[in-house]
Formats: structure tokens, sequence, C-alpha cells
């Protein structure tokens, strides 16, 4: 099943009113929970949130959370890594459907036949994997600390990075290194954000900041685009959807292209009200995020589902993992 073909009617029909809002905070509080929502959320779910942010700030969140309930409004492999992290605690995500294109591109025994491969090989996995592959890993990353995850291991040592192709190479031009063997996965709605669509966009805005999250198949475009001296070279950022918020903030120019998942343009006009914001494609919107509805969310906390479990031993074998994943690199601008 693919999330287009997903039924989502019993997950509608609810307004996201007054009423909504007072009954989805009563039940949280009485549940004691924390809601968590990922920048790629809908509006309504974001500002309902106690926190939105990206990946990393928001497993961070998550270990740390006093909460005996998390209610992640998010794709399946983030609650999955908030209960991996916190095992004694409830976690709910509002429709355990929500999957992801990139973390369904490797399993469990695709990585260890790789591994095999190349014995002695440190594996790095990005967060959007299953808690089958994590447990496979050494050191998980997010698109924020991915950079300094790779280059805190000994320049000697071969790295297996998986499984995204786009992040990969982002990595691996920003840490010179060779020994570093990538998988070919994507994530479908990075990837269909593309080079020619974003040079015709930033031809057209020639003042714009360019905000490029790495999983972009435009990301090696963008750099080419500064290279030549089509964009002048610090208008391009490659940032995390967290560092997006953070740069929103810095930002001096008046309009800003944004090349990710168009949730993230709800955060950053929150947080930069006298930017213009601009998707490099609107059409680039990832239908599980947005599976994440406020009917689904208003089920999950009044029936208590959908519960997310993560196989004990799984899940100790991941943890390390994990663990290291939220120690290196600063926070990525969760609020
Ligand atoms: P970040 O929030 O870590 O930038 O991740 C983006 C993403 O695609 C999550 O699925
Ligand atoms: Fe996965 Fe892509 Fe959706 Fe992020 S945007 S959850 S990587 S399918």
């Amino acid at each position: 099943m693919t999330a287009d073909t997903i039924d989502l009617t019993p997950y509608s029909g609810v307004e996201a009113d007054a009423a909504w809002r007072d009954e989805v905070r009563e039940l949280a509080r009485r549940r004691d929970a924390v809601l968590l929502a990922h920048n790629y959320q809908l509006p309504e779910i974001q500002d309902i949130a106690d926190h939105t942010g990206d990946s990393l700030a928001l497993s961070r969140i998550a270990a740390s959370s006093s909460a005996s309930t998390i209610i992640f409004c998010g794709v399946h492999f983030m609650a999955e890594t908030a209960k991996i992290l916190s095992p004694e605690k409830t976690v709910l995500i509002p429709d355990e459907r929500a999957g992801c294109s990139l973390a369904d591109s490797i399993t469990g025994a695709e990585l260890r036949a790789w591994k095999a491969e190349h014995p002695g090989a440190v594996v790095v996995s990005y967060v959007n994997t299953t808690a089958e592959v994590k447990a496979e890993t050494d050191i998980c990353c997010t698109s924020s600390n991915a950079v300094d995850v790779v280059a805190s291991i000994p320049a000697d040592r071969e790295v297996l990075f998986l499984p995204d192709q786009f992040l990969g190479a982002h990595v691996k031009r920003e840490t010179g290194r060779e020994n570093m063997h990538i998988w070919a996965g994507e994530c479908h709605v990075h990837a269909g954000i593309n080079g020619p669509e974003l040079a015709e966009r930033a031809a057209a805005n020639p003042e714009a900041d360019l905000f490029i999250h790495p999983e972009c198949g435009c990301a090696t475009s963008a750099l080419y685009l500064a290279g030549e001296g089509i964009v002048a070279p610090e208008r391009v950022k490659i940032l995390s959807t967290g560092d997006m918020v953070t740069q929103a903030r810095a930002t001096k120019a008046k309009s800003v292209l944004v090349a990710t998942e168009i949730g993230m343009i709800h955060q950053l006009r929150k947080a930069a009200p006298d930017v213009e914001f601009a998707a490099v494609n609107d059409r680039a919107s990832c239908r599980y995020m947005k599976m994440i509805t406020p009917a689904a969310l208003l089920r999950s906390l009044r029936e208590n589902r959908d519960e997310v479990h993560v196989d004990p031993e799984t899940a100790a074998r991941a943890r390390g993992a994990v663990q290291r994943m939220i120690e290196i690199g600063q926070p990525g601008g969760g609020e």
C-alpha cells in the first residue's frame, strides 16, 4: 500500500477550531503527554504542539522530557526513535500508517549484506531508517549533524553512509572524505525538487536567498549555480529544517526560495514574518506527514492509539547508535 492509496476518510471531517484545541490540550494534560510536531506537519498540528522542530531537536526533547507519554506528530521512524530512547514511556503516533519512502529504501537484511562486503567499516545511518536498520548501525545522524557525525570518525576508517544519496553526497563534499560509500536511496518528495526548477526560480528571483534541504535532488545543482556565479555563493544555504528556522531569523534577504517539503513554510513565516518565503516546488508535499490530521490527533488522545512498540532486543541494539546521534553536533532549532 502506498501513501497515495491509503483511505484517510476516518481521519478527516474534524475542524481545527477552538473546541478541538481545548479538547486536545485538556486530554494531553490529563494524560501527562507532551505533543511533538515535525516541521512538515499541517499548520494546525504545528501550532497545537508543545514543541515543533526538526528530527534531531525532537529526538532530544523526547529523550529529556519528564512527561510519561509522547504523542509524536510526525512519521513512524521518528516515533520509533523516541521509543528506542525512552522505552519506559508510552509513545503514540496519531496514524501508524505514516511511513517514509526513504526509510523503506533499505532493509536490515540489505544492510547486513552490505556490511559483509566492507568488514570493519563504520555504519552511519540517517535517522530516517527502521529500528531494525538502526540495530545494525554504529552511529545515527540527522541532516543537522550528519557532517559532524562523519567528521567524528577516524579518517582511516571506511564509512558506509545510508540511505539517502543526496545527503550522502553533501556530507562527502563537506568532509572531503574519499573512503565513504553511499547507499543509493532517496526520499520521493525531496528527489522531486530538481535542479532545472531551482535554476529557473533562482534566475527569476536574483535577490532571494536559497534555503535547500540536503535530501533534495537540487542540492548539487545549487552549488553548481553558485560555483558558476549564476547565484551568489553566500545566498546558497544547505540546511536541515531546524537550521532553516534559525537562518530565517538571521537573514537580511527580503525573499527566500525554499527547497524542502512545503509544511516548512509555516514555521519560517512565523519565525520571520517580514520575509517572503516561497517553495521552489509547491507540489512537494509528503503524504505521510499529512496523515496526521486534526481528527487523527484527537482520536489518538481519546483512544490511546496508535501505540508504538519496538521489540526490546532490537531497541537495545539500536539505542547506542541513537544516543550517539543526540550527543553529537549542536541543536538544530526546535522551539
Ligand atoms: P530534518 O527535520 O532532520 O531536517 O529532516 C527532514 C525530513 O525529511 C524528515 O523526514
Ligand atoms: Fe520520508 Fe521524505 Fe516524507 Fe521526510 S519528506 S518523511 S524523508 S518521505
